[in-house]
């Protein structure tokens, strides 16, 4: 496959370089490109589809770089076998019940694409969009995505941009910038499965969580938050002193059977739109440690319990657990939920997110 240097930039004595490198062709005929950004201690891939992290490059506590995010090697392989992996998802990430939701007294209809029942995802629609790269250099790279009025049922206009960024200190940053025409809902979250072991390296069960939420959304049967803030004290959903993410997660609750283990909202304690600390987990074999901070209000903490063995990256399946999601996000279902914060925006106000994923091994 051509390689086409698109940049390069000598900084220090460090080579940085970003390379745009094409990677296949849509079932329509659209072209599929991979742009890479990197430094000398973290590289990562983004592709054009879904505006998505296609691989994360980190070094472990010997210095060896380790791809710490699931996917596949190849388009064609993503397209039959994804679920989710890496993509930017939008208008509206996880689920809106029903698939209906009011706005200003009107009633809005949107797919119900999972089972019938619900709205998951926005229906896919940003997984699968050809993103456009507006503008990159050594550090960061831009994308839009027009999405337009009533697309999927949802109102407004909606011009979406997302940055990513890294720092030389290991950061990767993604922010979100929507501006819509009119009022709407919107809730944007990167779907990335992690493995900070590094792919191919067994499940996540043994991964060291802390996590800054004292409160959780339960859920019901069909995964929909039940409206309820609930503690988390003396429950599974406990990480607050820190444990293993396999320790309580086949335990015997009614909210771990409903969400086949790990697959809620949690509310980051003391919200308040700042960047925030929302977790620190560690990779048990790499000892590879990240810490995600973010300006939205909650995080989905998705255990990949529905992985089920499609092949990924060298060869390796995609088993149950195997990567863990870590979806920063206005609650689920917040557009029926006036206890929720809120994701109603104007062109005034338009969406706006950060969330800062930061990699050491100390
Ligand atoms: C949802 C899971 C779902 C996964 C992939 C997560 O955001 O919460 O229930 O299985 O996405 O679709």
């Amino acid at each position: 496959m051509e390689l086409k240097i698109v940049i390069f930039a000598i900084k220090d004595v460090e080579i940085l370089a970003v390379t745009k490198t094409p990677y296949g062709f849509m079932p329509d005929g659209k072209e599929v490109f991979s742009f890479n950004i990197k430094n000398s201690i973290i590289s990562v891939d983004i592709l054009t589809l879904g505006a998505t992290l296609d691989k994360l490059l980190v070094k472990d506590i010997n210095g060896v770089y380790r791809d710490v995010v699931l996917g596949f090697d190849d388009l064609s392989s993503r397209l039959q076998f994804s679920d989710y992996h890496g993509v930017t998802v939008g208008r509206y990430c996880n689920r809106i019940k029903d698939g209906r939701f009011k706005l200003n007294s009107k009633e809005y209809t949107l797919p119900k694409n999972e089972n019938g029942i619900t709205c998951l995802h926005g229906n896919d629609e940003y997984s699968n969009a050809i993103w456009e790269c507006e503008s990159y250099d050594d550090k960061s790279i831009t994308f839009t995505y027009f999405s337009p009025d009533m697309t999927n049922g949802f109102p407004a206009n909606l011009n979406n941009r997302v940055i990513y960024s890294i720092t030389d200190d290991g950061n990767f940053i993604i922010d979100f910038l929507c501006i819509p025409d009119a009022e709407t809902v919107i809730n944007l979250t990167n779907h990335a499965y992690f493995n900070l072991n590094g792919i191919a390296s067994g499940t996540v069960l043994n991964h060291d969580f802390i996590m800054n939420a004292a409160y959780f959304t339960p859920i019901d049967q069909n995964s929909i938050p039940t409206g309820k803030i609930a503690s988390v004290k003396g429950t599974p959903f406990s990480f607050i002193e820190g444990k293993k993410l396999g320790e309580d997660i086949d335990g015997d609750d009614i909210q771990i059977k409903n969400g086949s283990g790990y697959d809620h909202n949690f509310c980051i304690n003391d919200y308040d739109g700042t960047l925030r600390t929302a977790a620190v987990i560690k990779g048990d074999k790499s000892c590879i440690k990240l810490t995600i901070k973010t300006t939205l209000p909650g995080f989905q903490l998705y255990s990949g319990n529905f992985l089920s063995g499609a092949i990924g990256k060298s060869n390796y399946p995609l088993d149950k657990r195997t990567g863990f999601c870590f979806e920063t996000q206005f609650y689920p279902n917040s557009p029926n939920n006036p206890c929720f914060p809120s994701s109603v925006f104007t062109p005034e106000n338009p969406y706006k997110s950060t969330t800062v994923f930061s990699f050491s091994t100390n």
